[in-house]
């Protein structure tokens, strides 16, 4: 069965709570901006496709309530601050003249981008290719299906004799909890490693190929993903692996013009110092917890958008993509 992480029910939105995954999988309903916000910011629904399309959804709500708009835009944009879909979905709800409609119609784009990306970027991977890829880009971080793990997907369903190794991602663990997750519904195969056995397993020829979602891509390429992200592309570099990025347009900030111009959210020191409530660092110690990290263009072999793949992103080819 086809994982939903967003179901819209016209008078309601229901997410599947990833914070619960993959021990249980229960939704929690939202009746307003406010509450989709909630649920964006406490991590229920994350992933940068999925953040802006339940935000579009969170945005129609308010309308459907006829409460007021600018309070529902502003709050749903202060949710996160990094992926850049979120602000992309609001813009585009802003100036809709049905919010419903428009909310569907940027989920059902969503998965129509994400099916594209797939057949693209399928075509970069080998015959059984053991693909390293790291957090969570699947069906969970977007409408479904996904992106990085949409190629891996789209690859597997093209009968690629393909694995996954996948990085369990510190401290949150989208890769622990939700890739192996969603590769063990489906049947792909899939090994788990800790974030600091990806250069060991390079090193030893046991990786052909990375591939990694987006949650804001500069007008130069530079990539804000996943805390740690950036430490694997450096580690393919050195071993002379293809380094890959999956995102849709909406996942593009030509605005910005590198990658020092992205805002990196800053989480709470729990999230480092323990895990669910079982705590490892003592009282009194000094934490930083950045969420996401920038991979420089200069370190990524290839963009794979919706309409197409950018070989050695720089400025010129990224926005002659996005043209
Ligand atoms: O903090 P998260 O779980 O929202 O971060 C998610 C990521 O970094 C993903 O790799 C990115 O959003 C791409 S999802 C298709």
């Amino acid at each position: 069965m086809a994982i939903e992480p967003i179901r819209w029910k016209g008078d309601r939105l229901e997410l599947l709570d990833q914070r619960l995954l993959p021990d249980q999988s229960v939704y929690v309903a939202c009746k307003s901006a406010a509450e989709v916000a909630a649920a964006i910011r406490d991590m229920v629904v994350r992933g940068a496709p999925a953040i802006g399309c339940a935000a579009a959804f969170g945005f129609a709500l308010d309308s459907r309530n006829k409460s007021d708009l600018k309070k529902a835009f502003d709050t749903l944009a202060a949710s996160r601050p990094t992926a850049v879909n979120l602000f992309w979905a609001l813009d585009r709800m802003k100036k809709a003249a049905n919010a419903e409609a428009e909310a569907i119609a940027i989920f059902k784009e969503d998965l129509a981008m994400n099916r594209a990306m797939g057949e693209l970027g399928a075509k970069l991977i080998a015959q059984r290719a053991r693909v390293m890829t790291y957090c969570n880009a699947g069906a969970l971080a977007t409408s479904g299906y996904g992106t990085a793990l949409g190629v891996i997907r789209a690859a597997f369903a093209n009968k690629k004799d393909i694995s996954v190794v996948a990085c369990e991602t510190r401290p949150y663990l989208q890769g622990a909890r939700l890739t192996a997750w969603e590769c063990v519904q489906e049947g792909i195969p899939c090994t788990l490693i800790t974030d600091n056995m990806a250069g060991h397993l390079m090193s030893k020829g046991e990786v052909d190929v990375v591939i990694v979602g987006a949650d804001r891509i500069a007008a130069n390429g530079d990539t804000a993903n996943k805390i740690g992200t950036y430490m694997v592309a450096v580690l393919a570099r050195r071993h002379r692996l293809p380094f890959y990025v999956a995102a849709p347009t909406s996942t593009f900030d030509p605005k910005i013009a590198d990658g020092s111009a992205i805002p990196i959210e800053e989480r709470p020191a729990q999230e480092v110092t323990g895990y669910r409530g079982l705590r490892w660092a003592p009282e009194g110690v000094a934490v930083r917890n950045p969420a996401f990290d920038v991979t420089p263009a200069e370190l990524i072999t290839g963009i794979v958008c919706e309409k197409g793949v950018i070989l050695e992103p720089n400025r010129e080819r990224v926005l002659a993509m996005l043209k």
